[in-house]
């Protein structure tokens, strides 16, 4: 399988390791206009090329990690040669319907919206194809995306959501991680160790959530004594607006992908 990734930046290459650690077997090239940037890839086993015609020219799949104002002029350069192939965008606010315009009749879109865990083969994607896809081609694509973390079909208009959460969500838990790690500095430890211990913690609580048929707040009850210390530091994080800062930062984000959208210029 001969797999293209169009933009080499931070999605393509992390994209592009994460590929090239997994099981999946296939060839990976990677283009970006600033080819220097992306020359260590070489060392790693990965094609580069700044040319996306000829990239594209054998992939069986190509994948579009561009910013979205970057879709329209890639996609008009080569559309025209997507026929049967599978052209998959990881941009955000670009629609199907908008990328179909622009591509040959006959090619198999999609949209995944990962995040940067990909690298890690611990990303949460979630992902959204046109009605062109068979059964074979829908679990070929799953299998790409299994082998570099976990995947949900979702509803494409549920797209920006999934940007919010899974996408941008990194960045709320990596400031998380910074908070615990700034307390954990005051009450005495060094940063190294209060890295270390909040980072395992969040893993640890993601692997219960994960693992077991459960909810936080069950969690939650099992480790907060009546009058105990947990339940006191707990609530006052909570009058501190800690889940309200959460969803109020949610809501801001979607207003304002919704507004990027409508600043985008015409596919
Ligand atoms: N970062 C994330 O966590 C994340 C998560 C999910 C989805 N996304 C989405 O993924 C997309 C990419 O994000 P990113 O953070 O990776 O952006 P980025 O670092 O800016 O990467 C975009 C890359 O595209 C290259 N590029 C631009 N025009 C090109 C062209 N004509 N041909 C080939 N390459 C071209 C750019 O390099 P040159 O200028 O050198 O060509 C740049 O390296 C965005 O739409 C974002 O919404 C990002």
């Amino acid at each position: 399988m001969n797999i293209t990734i169009i933009g080499g930046g931070n999605l393509g290459t992390a994209m592009a390791l994460g590929l090239q650690e997994s099981q999946i077997k296939a060839k990976i090239t990677v283009t970006r206009r600033s080819l220097e940037r992306i020359q260590y890839l070489v060392d790693k086993g990965i094609a580069i090329s700044a040319h996306n015609p000829g990239a594209i020219e054998n992939a069986d799949i190509i994948i579009l990690a561009l910013k979205p104002f970057q879709i329209a002029p890639v996609l008009q350069e080569i559309g025209t040669s997507t026929r049967g192939k599978i052209v998959l965008s990881l941009a955000t606010g670009v629609t199907m319907a908008e990328m179909q315009a622009l591509v040959a009749d006959g090619t198999f879109l999609g949209r995944a919206m990962p995040n940067t865990a990909i690298e890690k083969g611990e990303s949460m994607t979630c992902m959204a194809i046109n009605p062109l896809f068979s059964a074979i081609q829908k679990d070929k694509l799953s299998k790409i995306f299994e082998a570099l973390g976990e995947v949900i079909w979702i509803d494409e208009k549920l797209f920006d959501a999934a940007t919010v959460l899974g996408a941008c969500g990194i960045a709320y838990v990596m400031r998380f991680i910074r908070g615990m790690m700034q307390g954990g500095i005051q009450i005495g430890f060094d940063s190294q160790t209060a890295l270390r211990i909040a980072a395992q913690t969040v893993k640890g609580a993601a692997t219960i959530l994960l693992e077991e048929d459960t909810h936080p707040e069950r969690e939650i009850d099992k480790v907060t004594t009546p009058r105990g210390c947990t339940i006191a530091g707990l609530n006052e994080m909570e009058h501190q607006g800690f889940s309200s800062a959460l969803i109020k930062g949610f809501r801001l984000l979607i207003r304002r992908l919704l507004r990027l959208r409508r600043t985008l210029p015409e596919l």
